[in-house]
């Protein structure tokens, strides 16, 4: 029996909700028995140039993994966004955008969009970008970012964004990998009322010779009134829009042409360029959209993620435009000035559906109950999670603070990988339990892998994997389709697999236990530990590091570092310091080192494998379940690393 408190469906949501139950079960029993009737039909929410008559054509054979949706088809994803809604609701507001300071907002609307896109667009042009080209997008929460994205699908150049928050060194290494021509910045972002010099950051990207060899063109948008080094490279984001044309048709696109590119950290390697084609992911962002947050005409969303991130890309763009919603883009953070922002942002702008991760509710909930002030949150009807796995108690706290125990909430599993979300309890369909991602989105058959791959049924533990393809998937690895097909469809032949665990109910509701590999997620962000290992022993004074997560109140995870010293170096916080900001600089804060323990020696196996299960023991405080450790090499190592162990609960 599940011990889990249950929150049914409201009557009224039952009753008005895009999807009740009954429908879901009807819908989601046809997308899985007859998937190109019920994609054909769903893919008719996009304006197509040439409709497609062939839906599906996938297959996840490890020999010749090859998705296409919707191949015969042409469309445009920016004309989907724009074009279409112009008619109907050209003096409608597409977005809201509010600044980081709160006396600065702007309200844009789609005539005005259009207009904006299209001569950036053209400036693109004029800067030598043509179809198929990867522009490098590396820019603040302002809405030339939107703009950008969409100019650049409208001529069908492919963007490649990446976060404000990476440093130069990963913005170089992502510039090269994409072999990237063109890169549009700000001179500083905004965040919390100071400046952050992000144009300089991309000049130290392009001391790189790799990344200044590729690079022809940095489009700069001016954010302040501030000064920046100039190079012959640089131009004006201002005065190239200023005189170019505002008129700018959007380019025919096979649906399967690349769209964009996103980079994320895996267990192994660099980090991977994910490419996302056109017409599958369109119609599964704007599906996904409308029906997870019961989207309807006039209503006012807000989703709190950067553009850096995926969820930004569906859910802040392409899903809410191409449904001709009205998407709130918020440039600030939570607490500035003060922590009731977002309470202030609510109620200001009459938001009605708000989405956002964990890690943001749990930094709230430190602040005592009455954080949001006397903040007017009536408008509020659905409220959305995503990132990480929400805990019961920082649910159980939004539902009753943010949602004043009415609105319901939707909590979003998926990947970057996946484009879109994958399970999560549709609001008027499906009663939620707090912490459970619950039910398969419409087309997505997951299932509970042992670790041969054999398939588990009912309530059981077991590695999260996709039976058969969906719209929104990722089609490959940019530049490396077989990386592709030996990270996410070798391991378990047959199936997509997620690098996540979860536990299947006796309701068949599925809860996300956390990945399964060698990615840890902080605040919702997600992070190699090979990544972060590279850049410690990167420098000087480290002979191996090993780094795992270990259970943070307000990141979910924190990054819990070893570190073997050169000999020769002797341990000190100088050098702990340094550590800190050296992984900052090669990667950037959001990698930054939360405790680093000097370790003398690393539990090893006699063949020389470090023994992270141990290792990770150690960092949750939980030595007593260390289990076997006689096959490692020198024993004692441990004895050592608890006695200095840096997190003692
Ligand atoms: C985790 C973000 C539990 C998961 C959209 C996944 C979640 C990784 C949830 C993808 C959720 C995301 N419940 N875990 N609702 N949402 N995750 O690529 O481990 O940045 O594999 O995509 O975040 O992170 P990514």
């Amino acid at each position: 029996m599940s011990d889990s408190k249950v929150y049914p469906v409201s009557e009224e949501l039952a009753a008005t909700a895009h999807i009740n139950n009954e429908k879901y079960l009807a819908m989601y029993e046809q997308s899985i028995n007859d998937p190109d009737a019920f994609w054909g039909e769903e893919g008719k929410r996009l304006d197509w140039f040439k409709p497609y008559t062939k839906v599906k054509n996938t297959t996840f054979d490890p020999h010749n993994v090859d998705i296409r949706w919707f191949e015969d088809g042409t469309l445009n994803a920016s004309y989907n966004c724009l074009d279409r809604h112009l008619e109907t609701r050209g003096d409608q507001v597409a977005i809201i955008w509010e600044g980081d300071d709160p006396s600065d907002s702007e309200n844009i609307t789609y005539r005005d969009l259009h207009q904006r896109v299209c001569k950036f667009a053209n400036a693109l042009k004029a800067r030598g970008v043509e179809k198929g080209d990867v522009v490098t997008l590396y820019m603040p929460m302002i809405p030339e970012a939107a703009v950008a994205m969409l100019a650049c699908t409208r001529i069908g150049a492919v963007h490649s964004i990446v976060f404000g928050g990476f440093s130069p060194e990963a913005l170089a290494a992502r510039i090269e990998g994409a072999e990237s021509k063109v890169v549009v910045t700000s001179n500083y972002s905004l965040r919390a009322g100071k400046s952050v010099p992000l144009k300089q950051n991309v000049d130290k990207a392009l001391e790189h010779a790799a990344a200044k060899a590729l690079v022809e063109s940095v489009i700069v948008v001016k954010r302040v009134e501030q000064d920046v080094a100039w190079t012959d490279v640089d131009v004006w984001y201002e005065d190239l829009v200023a005189e170019a044309s505002a008129d700018c048709p959007a380019e025919e696109m096979e649906a399967e042409a690349p769209m964009f590119i996103l980079y994320t950290s895996g267990s192994t390697g660099a980090p991977k360029g994910l490419k996302h084609t056109t017409g599958g992911y369109m119609v599964y962002a704007a599906m996904t959209h409308e029906y997870a947050f019961d989207y309807k005409e006039g209503d006012i969303y807000w989703c709190t993620a950067d553009v850096g991130w995926v969820t930004g890309h569906s859910y802040i763009v392409y899903g809410p435009l191409a449904n001709g919603g009205t998407s709130l883009m918020f440039e600030g953070v939570p607490s500035y000035p003060d922590n009731s922002r977002f309470g202030r942002v609510i109620e200001k702008h009459k938001v009605n559906q708000f989405y956002t991760a964990p890690t943001a509710i749990r930094a709230l909930m430190q602040q005592g109950e009455d954080v949001l002030g006397d903040s007017d949150l009536s408008s509020l009807r659905i409220l959305g999670s995503v990132g990480e796995p929400i805990n019961p108690e920082a649910w159980e706290w939004y539902y009753r603070i943010i949602g004043q125990s009415r609105c319901p909430i939707v909590d979003t599993w998926w990947q970057t990988e996946t484009g879109g979300m994958m399970i999560l309890p549709l609001p008027g369909a499906t009663a939620a339990k707090p912490g459970a991602a619950s039910r398969p989105f419409f087309g997505v058959q997951p299932a509970l892998l042992d670790a041969d791959g054999n398939e588990l049924e009912g309530a059981t533990d077991g590695n999260l994997v996709i039976k058969d393809s969906w719209p929104g998937q990722s089609r490959s690895i940019w530049g490396d389709h077989e990386r592709f097909i030996q990270t996410y469809f070798t391991t378990y032949k047959g199936y997509y697999t997620t690098g996540d665990g979860a536990r299947r109910d006796e309701d068949g509701y599925y809860w996300i236990t956390g990945r399964v590999d060698d990615v840890i997620n902080v605040s919702g962000h997600r992070m190699g530990t090979a990544e972060v290992e590279s850049a410690l022993v990167a420098h000087p004074a480290v002979a191996e590091a090993a780094v795992v997560g270990y259970p943070h109140e307000v990141k979910g995870q924190g990054i819990y570092v070893y570190v073997t010293l050169q000999a020769g170096f002797e341990q000190s916080d100088e050098l702990l310091k340094e550590l800190r900001m050296h992984v900052r600089s090669e990667i950037g804060p959001i990698a930054s080192p939360d405790l680093i323990q000097f370790a003398p020696g690393m539990p090893k196996t006699r063949s020389g494998k470090i023994m992270r299960r141990i290792l990770r023991k150690i960092a949750e405080d939980d030595f007593d379940a260390l289990g076997d450790t006689s096959t490692l090499a020198d024993p004692s190592v441990v004895d050592d690393l608890i006695e200095h162990r840096m997190n003692r609960k």
